[in-house]
């Protein structure tokens, strides 16, 4: 029986926070990768795209990913493009239930619009970066994940609540 969760996800859709009551819920221990990488780089998410690009990036997380492989009775809310690279969402599907949260664009829009901590989506059409980053990864989170919830209705108590009720029926 595994005893972690990971929550994969596009930007906006509540990962961090609805982590963040998973573990308090569960008692499980509550990682965000991004916080993670950003500790161990000495850098914020946006200065190491600067610095490093997107490559950079992606070569941290996986870097990251590797390290909790196996991680026991964790919640682990994961940046949205670790489902870009299989062999994260197979290190993480050892220990973990790979649970998707999704929303409407429109939704993410408006939880993403007000930060500027997403270098992805610092550009001039965000709704365009947006669908077209999406389009690319749809497929993807679909493949990795056991259940899919819709936060775009929910608050995140009830997300979490979600999770759990399906979980445990599986
Ligand atoms: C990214 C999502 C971000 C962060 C980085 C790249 C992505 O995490 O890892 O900016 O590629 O979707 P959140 O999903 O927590 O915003």
């Amino acid at each position: 029986m595994k005893t972690s969760i990971a929550l994969i996800g596009f930007m906006g859709t509540g990962k961090t926070t609805v982590g963040r009551i998973l573990a308090e819920k569960t008692g499980k221990e509550f990682l965000e990768l991004d916080a993670r990488i950003e500790a161990e780089a000495g850098m914020t998410i946006t200065g190491i795209f600067e610095k490093e690009g997107e490559t950079g990036f992606r070569r941290r997380e996986m870097a990251v990913i590797e390290k909790l492989t196996g991680r026991k009775n964790a919640i682990i809310a994961c940046g949205g493009g670790v489902v870009l690279n299989t062999i994260n969402v197979e290190r993480l599907k050892e220990e973990c239930r790979m649970v998707c949260l999704t929303a409407s664009i429109d939704a993410i829009l408006e939880r993403t619009e007000k930060e500027k901590t997403r270098p992805l989506l610092e550009t001039g059409d965000r709704v365009s970066r947006i669908k077209e980053l999406l389009d690319k990864r749809e497929s993807l989170y679909r493949q990795a994940a056991e259940i899919i919830i819709d936060t775009t209705r929910l608050s995140p108590g009830q997300v979490a609540d979600g999770i759990l009720a399906e979980l445990n029926e599986l």
